[in-house]
């Protein structure tokens, strides 16, 4: 949804960038943020949610416009899992005590990677599947996350929030047993819905000058653009000092900012069976 603090584009993406990151400041000062564009912008996770029901025809119009997402080969490898079931979400939301929003939203999904349904129909046509590599399984997860991101953007459209959760990840083998995920599927994320109880914030974004590139990979001044992201992402939201990571290992640090908090966090090994669970279910990945 458009925030009426924003005029124009260019204010929005200000302060998700920062000001004068993206075009100088210029670019976006003559087009108004009132549309889906301001939208897109605009999009921020929700964590929190009223108890208010999501009604079932607007779940049904999200799940439309979620699968209207382009798909690989139009070959509409994404699924998802809607859990309606009170003893499976409980299940679900006691796997993960730390993020209770999963248990708490009202509506609770899980994105499925699903190279399924295209065996299946190899077989049905009496065709060889004949594409069982690394290349099935990324096509299967990019299809899923179209979808659950086109979801997320037309929830937003409508007022509800989201929050996505790759936690679901750290229990592979528990999720597949409560979603009973047959062979050739696999879990993307979850995704928690619901209607905001706050307003969140938008979360300031590395600069378009780090992630777009022209002509050739480019990242001569990678250090010098994260000390500028760093400090000015530490000027609107500082991490607090509880929420340092790891200070037994690696001390506190003397500025903390994002890329010292991301640098800590990939610094211990995380989900590591991944490339196991694949394997089980199915889907090679070589
Ligand atoms: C694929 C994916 C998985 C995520 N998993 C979790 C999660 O397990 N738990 C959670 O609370 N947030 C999760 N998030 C939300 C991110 O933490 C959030 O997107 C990020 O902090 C940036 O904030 P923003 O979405 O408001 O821009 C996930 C987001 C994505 C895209």
């Amino acid at each position: 949804m458009s925030d009426p603090a924003f005029k124009s584009l260019a204010d929005v993406i200000a302060h998700r960038y920062g000001k004068g990151t993206v075009g100088g400041g210029k670019s976006g000062k003559d087009m108004p943020a009132d549309d889906v564009l301001a939208g897109i912008l605009n999009r921020r996770t929700h964590r929190r949610y009223t108890d208010e029901p999501v009604p079932d025809d607007l779940l049904d119009v999200l799940f439309a416009a979620a699968f209207s997402a382009s798909a690989k080969s139009d070959l509409q490898q994404g699924s998802v899992v809607v859990v309606k079931d009170a003893a499976k979400r409980k299940a679900l939301a006691d796997l993960i005590p730390s993020m209770p929003w999963i248990g708490k939203a009202p509506v609770f999904m899980v994105w499925i990677g699903d190279s399924r349904r295209i065996r299946r129909i190899c077989e049905l046509r009496g065709k060889p599947f004949a594409n069982d590599h690394l290349d099935a399984f990324l096509n299967a997860a990019v299809d899923a996350a179209l979808a659950m991101q086109t979801f997320t953007l037309a929830a937003e459209a409508k007022g509800l929030g989201c929050c996505p959760i790759s936690v679901v990840r750290n229990h592979l083998d528990a999720i597949r047993d409560i979603l009973e995920l047959p062979l050739y599927t696999f879990p993307v994320a979850g995704l928690c819905l619901g209607w905001p109880a706050q307003t969140g914030f938008i979360s300031m974004r590395l600069p378009p000058k780090v992630n777009v590139h022209t002509d050739r990979y480019d990242d001569w001044d990678l250090a010098e653009e994260l000390q500028g992201y760093d400090k000015r992402r530490d000027a609107r939201f500082a991490i607090p000092a509880d929420s340092h990571k790891m200070t037994d290992v690696y001390g506190p640090a003397p500025f903390y900012g994002w890329s010292e908090d991301k640098a800590r966090q990939v610094s211990t090994p995380e989900r590591d069976k991944l490339g196991r669970f694949v394997r089980a279910q199915g889907i090679r990945t070589d």
